[in-house]
């Protein structure tokens, strides 16, 4: 499964990508209006740390401004990802930039049937938000359950790209799922590492070896 970090904070994905364990990233307005950094300039930077898909959201409503932005987005680097909501018009652009070979991410998806539609207008991606769906007390994972479902029974290409990640346990989940990519806030992808009896074995191991009185350099 493919790590994206779900941020627009820099020092965050430069840590994450010394780890060679990043694969991408997803940005979209709260987390570039969170960053404080101008949209064009962060994003050329994102996409200077990391190879991987680097997801830039149109902010217009309707499929021509969608294409005017897509069209200045894209210059930004080969890495970009063009993110559309999950609207009629939406899609209308999804079907036309990935129809001229354009990386696109559809987002705000919340039903099977939207990601149904975001397949067959060729998206490369579909972000179904599972943290908001537990928010209104529905298991966001059952709709990634459902999508994986209808895109293996008719081998849609689009990969499923889970986001809205609150915690290790979607990671889990979306992993046992077979789902192609998770995007999660930094702190999520870095409590992945965590154990507590990895601690408690490297202080065993540690302790043990101190009484040796060796040394390997
Ligand atoms: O980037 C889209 C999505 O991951 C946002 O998640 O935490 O705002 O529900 P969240």
């Amino acid at each position: 499964m493919k790590f994206f970090a779900d941020t627009a904070e820099i020092d965050d994905i430069k840590e994450l990508a010394a780890t060679g364990l990043l694969d991408g990233v997803t940005t979209n307005p709260s987390l570039i209006a969170k960053s404080g950094r101008d949209f064009m300039e962060v994003t050329k930077e994102i996409c200077g740390i990391t190879d991987g898909p680097v997801s830039a959201e149109v902010v217009a409503l309707d499929h021509e401004t969608m294409m005017k932005e897509a069209e200045v987005l894209r210059k930004i680097a080969d890495n970009v990802c063009i993110k559309v909501p999950l609207t009629i018009d939406g899609l209308k652009t999804c079907k036309a930039l990935t129809d001229d070979g354009t990386m696109v991410n559809v987002t705000l998806c919340f039903s099977a049937n939207q990601a149904l539609l975001a397949a067959k207008a060729g998206a490369t991606f579909v972000s179904p938000f599972v943290g908001r769906h537990d928010d209104n007390g529905v298991n966001g994972m059952d709709l990634i359950r459902d999508i994986s479902q209808i895109y293996d029974n008719y081998a849609f290409e689009t990969e499923i790209l889970v986001a809205s990640v609150r915690h290790v346990t979607h990671v889990l989940e979306s992993a046992l799922i077979g789902a192609d990519v998770m995007t999660a806030p930094p702190k999520v992808i870095k409590a992945l590492f965590n154990h507590v009896l990895t601690e408690k074995g490297i202080e065993g191991f540690l302790k043990d070896w101190e009484s040796t009185g060796q040394s390997i350099t």
